[in-house]
């Protein structure tokens, strides 16, 4: 798929306030400073349609874009940053759970893991809840401009083994860079084939 158009749709902080135009949603969620953001450019080939920050804790709302007229790519705020005071925590927290609850056009979760380290522990617990709670994901494997080919491999590897100690099968994974564009065509043709499946 290539991406033609790519339009910020609007944010919000309840689904309620969503644009009113309903279309099939693919989100994108992770620690906070993960990549989120980035990602979402390097996809639409934009540099600055959705906002960046090397300061974890940028997104804070729940960010629409409409692309090529068909599907929304949805950013949304990170979770798990340390230093964030409690209650701007517990917002995000809040504005997080409405969206996943409550989105009907949600039709993919994109969970977005730093590929240089261990997946964390908040990492685990919230992709055991998504599956306690039957939400399909798909896992994208961040930063891969940062180790050396070998090395990043090696890394990933044991992610998705960390992974199956708590999941007999692992969803879709995808290794990807927003620097160097690694990856951009698997997870487009990816968010293709699972519209495909829906019309
Ligand atoms: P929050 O909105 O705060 O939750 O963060 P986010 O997950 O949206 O992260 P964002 O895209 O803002 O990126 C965080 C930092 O990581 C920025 O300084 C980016 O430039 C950097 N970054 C993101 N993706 C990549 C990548 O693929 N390679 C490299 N080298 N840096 C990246
Ligand atoms: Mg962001």
């Amino acid at each position: 798929m290539n991406v033609t158009e790519a339009k910020f749709a609007g944010s919000s902080t309840r689904v309620k306030e969503r644009p009113a135009l309903k279309l099939p949603e693919f989100a994108f969620i992770g620690r906070s400073n993960v990549g989120k953001s980035s990602l979402i450019n390097m996809l639409c080939n934009q540099k600055k349609l959705a906002k960046t920050s090397s300061t974890p804790g940028k997104t804070q709302l729940v960010n629409h874009f409409m692309i090529n007229s068909e599907w929304y790519l949805v950013d949304l705020p990170g979770y798990g940053y340390a230093k964030m005071p409690l209650k701007e925590k517990d917002k995000l927290q809040k504005i997080i759970k409405d969206y996943l609850n409550f989105s009907k056009e949600m039709i993919m979760l994109f969970v977005l893991i730093d590929s240089r380290h261990d997946v964390q522990k908040i990492d685990l617990d919230f992709i055991n809840e998504l599956g306690a709670n039957a939400i399909p994901f798909a896992i994208i494997f961040t930063k891969g401009d940062k180790l050396g080919p070998v090395a990043l491999d090696r890394q990933i590897e044991k992610s998705k083994k960390q992974l199956l100690e708590y999941w007999e099968e692992l969803p879709p994974c995808f290794k990807t860079s927003s620097e160097t564009s690694l990856g951009k065509e698997e997870v487009l043709n990816y968010i293709e084939s699972v519209l495909q499946t829906i019309k």
